[in-house]
């Protein structure tokens, strides 16, 4: 980048890359704020504006942001030895090889494509499962085929489409993406009826996801289809067994002491089925439901396209993992008019009840509000309702707790994980039960409990 002047607009620096973000925050950087009217200059921290907001270089009435030449010079520096460290040229191609790792290939295509003709495209994978749906009897080689690739596209599209709405303000970045968050509503729609019928078969799923390539996009792809078969098998287990009453007989001997240890604060003889789930264990209703649906779809969003997510080696920054949360958070709420329920099921899907490994915005949020209520306590562990869990009643929120499920299991299993070995179901249900469970209070006991039936029972013999 030119870095001849003395001063560089910053709003140039961020278009060159999310990675210039990245250093920029974790680097500290120097924002140089030049009023437009005075012309009087002031220095501040680029993470505290980026904190407050995600796009505060985007047109401003009052100030000008600037970062200084050689400022800049040391960021390019940190980027490329970054680079060099991963042992790799720093050149374009190493860019669009991480981007095809993630994101595959063919996300080049879906990049380059005009808005309107995304929109028809999602379109024509919500009529292909119309089709299915109506179709008598169905092929389960064929349902789950259309299953796989409307999925994999929908989390392209939305993928393309958000990046190109990055760098617009809140209300046109809205508009941009309005038609695409109708389809993929509609989309999501038809595919929640198509899997909760019986015919989903989780090892055909696995086996055709990863013929495709892009290893983000095959774990939400994995991801959304998983959480929503498993989301309609709870539905469908709480509305017609007898599960709620079973749990209760079990609760003292088997869960007790989990729920003790989250909850120190309440009185043994008060912790019950009815305290770990506030106001009751109880079915999903269907618009719920969808809203989920759509934050499993875009939970991971938030990773950059051109960054590797190194995991258990060397070159890992855990700064730019833990980022991906308030990302995809921030882009969902502010260019997306998907609902509120989405944003944090990508915002909270990784606090394992607080646990010190996990992060989030829950915990930063009730950091900030301790601050003035220190007094505050969650009295229940997970709660179905957004209002409770804004209010700090409770631990969790239902489908993040779902999903963080889900999302280990994924990553232990994932036959494509380059930094970790890859484990067979057995191996990753024992591994859960060990580190998530027994040593730490990390994902939740009975959800996992429900999680193995429903993995044993739609597992092929
Ligand atoms: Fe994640
Ligand atoms: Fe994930």
């Amino acid at each position: 980048m030119e870095t001849k002047s003395s001063l560089v607009l910053l709003q140039k620096v961020v278009a060159a890359g999310k990675h210039y973000i990245d250093t920029c925050f974790l680097e500290d950087v120097r924002v140089i704020c030049i009023n437009k009217e005075t012309k009087k200059s002031k220095f501040m921290p680029f993470k505290v504006m980026y904190d407050n907001n995600r796009q505060f270089w985007l047109k401003n009435e009052t100030w000008e942001y600037y970062l200084a030449g050689d400022e800049l010079a040391e960021i390019e520096e940190k980027i490329a030895k970054l680079n060099s460290r991963q042992e790799r040229p720093v050149t374009e191609e190493t860019e669009n090889d991480i981007i095809s790792q993630n994101l595959g290939n063919e996300y080049i295509n879906f990049a380059a494509m005009p808005e309107q003709e995304r929109v028809e495209h999602i379109k024509e994978c919500k009529n292909r499962l119309d089709a299915l749906i109506t179709q008598k009897p169905r092929q389960e080689q064929l349902v789950t085929e259309a299953l796989v690739e409307t999925t994999r596209d929908a989390v392209m599209h939305n993928y393309a489409s958000l990046m190109d709405v990055m760098n617009l303000a809140e209300d046109e970045a809205k508009n941009q993406t309005r038609d695409m968050v109708e389809g993929t509503r509609n989309l999501i729609k038809a595919s929640s009826q198509l899997i909760s019928s019986d015919i989903f078969n989780d090892d055909l799923m696995n086996a055709l996801v990863s013929k495709s390539n892009g290893t983000t996009i095959q774990h939400m792809t994995r991801v959304y289809l998983k959480g929503l078969a498993f989301l309609s098998y709870y539905n469908k287990l709480v509305s017609s067994s007898s599960i709620i009453n079973k749990l209760r007989i079990v609760f003292d001997e088997e869960y007790h002491n989990f729920y003790q240890t989250l909850l120190p604060h309440v009185h043994p003889d008060d912790i019950t089925l009815e305290r770990v789930f506030l106001g009751g264990m109880r079915m999903i209703p269907e618009n719920t439901f969808y809203n989920w649906a759509i934050g499993f779809l875009v939970h991971d969003i938030g990773k950059a396209a051109a960054m590797e997510y190194h995991e258990g080696e060397a070159a890992y920054n855990r700064d730019i993992v833990v980022d991906h949360v308030n990302v995809g958070y921030s882009s969902i709420i502010n260019k997306t008019n998907y609902p509120k329920d989405a944003s944090l099921i990508a915002a909270y899907h990784h606090e394992y009840y607080g646990h010190p490994s996990g992060y989030g915005f829950f915990r930063t949020c009730l950091d900030e509000h301790k601050k003035i209520n220190p007094q505050i306590k969650q009295d229940f562990c997970i709660t179905y309702d957004l209002e409770s869990m804004m209010e700090y009643e409770a631990m969790a929120f239902f489908p993040a707790k779902i999903l963080e499920i889900i999302d280990v299991f994924d990553s232990l299993t994932d036959s494509s994980r380059k930094y970790r070995k890859v484990m067979t179901t057995e191996e990753a249900i024992a591994t859960m039960r060990e580190e998530f469970i027994e040593k730490h209070h990390k994902i939740d006991i009975i959800l996992f409990d429900l999680f193995l039936k429903f993995i044993r029972e739609t597992a092929s013999p």
